[in-house]
């Protein structure tokens, strides 16, 4: 039987790449041919060890480092990667750690470099909003892969749906109706995605399909929801719950001032301000459809009422 390939993947112990790992390691059409380097800062820590049991090689590295990255990407046929904007909230940290990880795929020889991209906001917008810099970082990395031709596959997650319940829908107290507050307007589209469970599907399809995926953008999200329609859901799901739910279209300095309460910074407010904007003013994907990358898909992905039903923080809603 010829050697498993290895897939690398940075982000294991998170969202996006704990996804892509669990796929790799379970997956029937993928278990037998890959073999899982799950790469973290701690390998002692939870996540990790779960991997461990499930099968997976864990490798300690760091993206600020690029002789760990040269190490941890040696022999690997693919690359998962992601880099997480909100640990550090710098540009300039997310670009160089970005181009680190690029580096070091181009070095090892990487066949498939399979990044976490997000549009460029302010060129989409052409510079309306300009301050989605988490955006803005992530399309400055995908840039600089596609300008060093390493063979590779850029994956944009869309609006991540744990987002949603306890957060942005929510009750005031007990007794208070569920609200959805947003600063956005009730049509405003969302590109709706369960990272936890779905990443994993858009990648498998990404790598069963390399040649004709090399180059090409995937748009990882079920459908496009607008708030309206994110409340009509929950009602139905929950009509007991559900009856007196509410839109709250939040006023933007309100929103604001609501985030600095909470201990962010002003310029990282108006950036989360601007992410939402962006929903009504030039659109997540920059207005793009998701037919063709939903066509890809070998399994289906996760719709936002199936979410609602294992959602934590709506468990014993009727
Ligand atoms: N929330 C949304 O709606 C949304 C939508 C689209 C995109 N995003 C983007 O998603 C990204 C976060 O992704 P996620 O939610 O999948 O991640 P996550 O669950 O927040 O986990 C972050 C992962 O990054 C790893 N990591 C961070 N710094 C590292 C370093 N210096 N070296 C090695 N590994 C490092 C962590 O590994 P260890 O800690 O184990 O080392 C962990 O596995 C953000 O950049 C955000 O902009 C979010």
């Amino acid at each position: 039987m010829a050697a498993k390939k290895i897939i690398a993947v940075i982000g294991s112990t998170g969202n996006q790449g704990g996804s892509v790992a669990r796929i790799f390691l379970n997956d029937p059409k993928l278990k037998n041919k890959w073999t899982v380097r799950a790469i973290t800062r701690d390998i002692t820590k939870e996540a990790a060890k779960k991997l461990e049991s499930q099968g997976a090689e864990l490798f300690a590295a760091d993206i600020n480092d690029g002789k760990s990255l040269a190490k941890a990407f040696s022999g690997a046929a693919a690359v998962f990667a992601v880099t997480n904007y909100w640990e550090t909230m710098s540009k300039e940290r997310e670009e160089h750690q970005g181009r680190r990880i690029v580096d070091a795929a181009k070095d090892a020889q990487v066949q498939h470099f399979i990044y976490s991209s997000l549009i460029d906001v302010a060129k989409a917008t052409h510079g309306n909003l300009s301050n989605v810099y988490h955006f803005d970082s992530k399309a400055t990395v995908e840039q600089y892969a596609r300008d060093l031709g390493i063979p590779a596959t850029f994956f944009q997650p869309g609006f991540f749906m744990s987002n949603i319940p306890g957060q942005l829908l929510s009750q005031e107290a007990p007794d208070k109706p569920w609200t959805l507050s947003i600063p956005t307007s009730g049509t405003a589209p969302f590109p709706l995605f369960d990272a936890e469970t779905d990443t994993g599907k858009f990648v498998k399809a990404i790598v069963l399909k390399r040649d004709e995926l090399l180059g090409k953008r995937v748009l990882g999200a079920t459908a496009y929801k607008t708030p309206a329609e994110i409340l009509n859901d929950f009602k139905a799901t929950f009509p007991n719950a559900g009856k007196d739910a509410q839109f709250f279209s939040v006023p933007h300095e309100l929103f604001k001032a609501g985030l600095k309460g909470r201990g962010l910074p002003e310029f990282a407010a108006e950036e989360l301000l601007e992410n939402f904007r962006l929903m009504d003013e030039g659109g997540y994907y920059a207005g793009e459809k998701l037919d063709w990358s939903l066509s890809i898909l070998e399994d289906k992905p996760t719709t936002w009422t199936e979410y609602m039903k294992a959602a934590q923080p709506f468990l014993g809603l009727n």
